[in-house]
């Protein structure tokens, strides 16, 4: 095929619709014909930059059609995808320049995190411009992605005690996540209505406990084993697990399974329904310190990212002294086991180490309890990063508590400026949970969170000032195709022009 016969990109590098929006590009009149690439090529070699070599051949393979060679620095860059960590890149660990030239493209990064991270926008690059292109000899478009994110802690939480999800649900909602750059995914392991991960010295929190589910059906949970191979997709794809057993409240489950654990000796009765705040460990009995070390010992010993969450939301019938007397010795436990505890908000009351991630949930956007403390805050506002809350009064799943939530109101915010008077350098992050009251399958967390969650992810990602509206809105049409080429049940509101 001679050069002037190979397609022309559909876009200019600055108008390709990616999610989240890189920071900086700088177009050229290169133009890269897909075809003309042959190999892909580690410079830096190390065992994860080659396993995500190998990922990213067999993403080429099925959006290409062609097979590339894996070679080392000993090949030269004509031809290849030369993916090069260089320690004197940027500071930023996930930062990555992405290189598209007429012969070669190149991704670099300090750590084989930040060039995962420039894969991930090279496979839109590929798979919007195949969507919109309709063929599958493509051109892109040369030029030069400069990038890294604004937070470095941009999260998703996924309740599986309300209503309970299988392995591969989860994997799922990984490889989506991980497509828009999400790094965390913290999993709410227990409460009221499910206890949801095996636990090996107290068997019947998953025998009894994981039984049921909200509307009474049949529940679930996971292995120790099953919970390891999740850890391991999850790394995989650079997104670090967060394990959450919500404490001293939302324990009925554990209540139920154990008649020890309650002040009256009684087990409850499983719970199936959805209300909050009815529940409490026995914070005077040591039983009930033996069953926290235990769960977090046994949970700390599988999950190898930094954070421990214990919970403490709504623990509404436990006294605030009691409430503080139990989490100071359940932080010690945690910090015996090596994680960095995590809360909601409600935890400020104890005392806390300073190093604890706080988790910001209000409806309202009061923060005046946590303002004076300094600890870590992550945005997990009710009002704009919940994905349980209804879009619209028509919505047919989820909850309106805390009002609805538009595509464009959950993306059309900052996180630095949401709370008054919160000090921004507090702020690692933010953090969008899906409570799953109302969500019992994949395709219900889909619609919940899509497209949510792709202008949740910008806004982790993205520095505010290079965010607007109807820019985002705009790309956002383009990713209606790639999530039906996914697959995925998103809402397709009405706010957004789908392409
Ligand atoms: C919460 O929504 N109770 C954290």
């Amino acid at each position: 095929m001679s050069a002037c016969s190979y397609p022309q990109p559909i876009y200019s590098l600055d108008k390709v619709p990616l999610i989240p929006l890189p920071s900086m590009v700088v177009p050229s009149a290169e133009v890269m014909p897909l075809d003309k690439i042959q190999s892909i090529r580690t410079v830096g070699a190390d065992e994860k930059l080659i396993s995500i070599a190998l990922n990213f051949k067999s993403f080429w393979k099925k959006h290409t059609e062609q097979e590339l060679l894996l070679l080392d620095d000993t090949a030269d860059g004509d031809h290849a995808i030369t993916l090069i960590i260089d320690n004197d890149f940027s500071p930023q660990q996930e930062a990555y320049k992405l290189e598209i030239a007429s012969d070669e493209i190149s991704v670099k990064g300090k750590t084989v995190e930040g060039i995962y991270r420039g894969l991930k926008t090279l496979e839109q690059l590929v798979v919007l411009s195949k969507l919109q292109g309709k063929s599958n000899f493509l051109s892109l478009p040369g030029g030069e992605i400069t990038d890294q994110p604004c937070y470095a802690y941009r999260g998703a939480m996924l309740d599986v005690a309300r209503h309970f999800f299988s392995v591969a649900d989860v994997k799922r909602y990984i490889d989506l996540l991980s497509t828009y750059k999400i790094n965390f995914l913290h999993f709410h392991l227990s409460d009221d209505q499910g206890w949801r991960i095996e636990i090996k010295s107290w068997p019947k929190l998953t025998k009894t406990g994981g039984q049921t589910q909200v509307g009474g059906g049949e529940g679930g949970f996971y292995t120790q084993e099953d919970f390891r191979e999740i850890v391991k997709y999850a790394t995989d794809r650079f997104i670090t697990i967060v394990p959450e057993i919500d404490l001293p409240g939302h324990t009925n489950a554990a209540l139920a399974s154990y008649a020890e654990l309650n002040c009256d000796g009684k087990a409850t009765a499983l719970y199936t329904g959805i209300k909050v705040g009815f529940s409490t460990l026995c914070v005077d009995k040591e039983v009930t310190y033996d069953f926290v070390e235990d769960v977090i010992r046994e949970i700390s010993e599988i999950s190898p990212g930094p954070y421990f969450h214990i919970g403490g939301d709504e623990s509404l019938v436990t006294l605030e002294e009691d409430f503080n007397r139990f989490m100071d010795r359940t932080l010690a436990i945690v910090k015996k086991y090596n994680k960095t505890p995590m809360g909601w908000y409600e935890l400020i009351t104890a005392n806390i180490p300073e190093e604890t991630l706080l988790q910001y949930w209000a409806k309202t956007e009061d923060f005046s309890n946590v303002i004076p403390k300094k600890s870590k805050i992550l945005i997990s506002s009710a009002s704009y990063n919940y994905l349980d809350m209804k879009y619209d009064s028509i919505t047919p799943l989820g909850l309106f508590w805390a009002g609805y939530l538009s595509v464009k109101k959950a993306y059309d915010w900052d996180p630095k400026t949401l709370v008054p008077d919160l000090d921004a350098e507090q702020i690692v992050g933010l953090e969008a949970p899906l409570w799953s009251e109302t969500i019992e399958d994949f395709d219900d967390i889909a619609y919940m969170a899509f497209p949510r969650i792709i202008g949740h992810a910008e806004i982790g990602w993205t520095n505010a000032s290079l965010r607007k509206w109807e820019d985002y809105a705009n790309r956002l049409g383009f990713h209606g195709p790639l999530l039906e080429a996914l697959e995925v049940k998103y809402y397709a509101t009405t706010e957004i022009d789908w392409k």
